[in-house]
């Protein structure tokens, strides 16, 4: 029974982008990089998104994320097109709803890893020891207990990436966007964080897309996706979900 209704669950839509168009122009060529392209988030899922360097994958995380406006399409959450609402609702779906974890880490360099992965509740008014119990004990679950009070220049890009994650999960998030979060571990470490990842889904239908270049996390995840020429292509699925 607990079974049928926690596929149930996980069948639902949390996110989706519909037709999204997504292009740069720089001062020599217009460069498409997202083409109608078209992605649903299941509830409960935690999906991977591979492709080539330099495909769009960073750029659809960041559509999808709230962060960048796509020329068209829309991205719905909860069935709302989230740019076309308010702003206090944007940024509400952005503080509230979403976490990130950026591909270059983006960790505020005067700040220690305790600071750093505080400041999301900090921003939603979490009051100061609420958003350092939460922050310490992520810090703990990510094994960085020993250095809460190092500042990014004093830490292993590993180390940085496992900050950077439990600041994207500080606020508890419906859904985390992990770009690259293993690309700077070892198996070891990498399998550790995957394990983590896959803990905060079980324990809490906590919904993650992980962008990899690694195989081997690949295999590890629900449901992986490809994106090839702008578009989702290739779709594998590792669980029957
Ligand atoms: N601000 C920008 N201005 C111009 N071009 C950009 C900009 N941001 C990204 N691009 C280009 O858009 C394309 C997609 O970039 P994106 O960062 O989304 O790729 P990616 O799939 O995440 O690559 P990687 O695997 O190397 O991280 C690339 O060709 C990149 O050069
Ligand atoms: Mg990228």
């Amino acid at each position: 029974m607990s079974d049928l209704s926690s596929n149930a669950r996980k069948q639902k839509c949390l996110i989706e982008a519909v037709d999204v168009d997504k292009s740069y122009a720089t001062p020599r060529e217009i460069i498409h990089v997202l083409i109608q392209t078209r992605l649903q988030v299941l509830s409960g899922e935690v999906l991977g998104i591979v492709g080539a360097s330099g495909v769009g994958k960073s750029t659809l995380l960041h559509v999808m994320g709230g962060l960048d406006k796509p020329i068209t399409g829309s991205v719905l959450f909860q069935g709302k097109d989230i740019y076309k609402q308010s702003n206090s609702y944007l940024e509400n779906f952005r503080n509230g709803h979403i976490g990130f974890v950026f591909q270059f880490f983006n960790l505020l360099p005067d700040f220690t890893a305790l600071e750093n992965a505080m400041l999301p509740a900090l921003i939603r008014n979490q009051g100061n020891r609420f958003a350092k119990e939460k922050a310490e004990h992520l810090l703990c679950e990510v094994g960085m207990k020993d250095r809460m009070h190092h500042k990014p220049s004093e830490l292993s890009g590993g180390e940085s990436q496992r900050v950077a994650l439990a600041r994207g999960l500080v606020n508890q998030p419906d859904l985390l966007f992990a770009d690259e979060p293993t690309g700077n571990l070892d198996h070891h470490a990498s399998d550790q964080l995957i394990e983590l990842i896959r803990k905060l889904n079980r324990e809490f239908n906590q919904t993650f897309v992980v962008v990899t270049h690694s195989q081997r996390v690949a295999e590890q995840l629900d449901r992986v996706v490809e994106l090839v020429d702008g578009k989702i292509s290739a779709v594998r699925q590792n669980l029957v979900i």
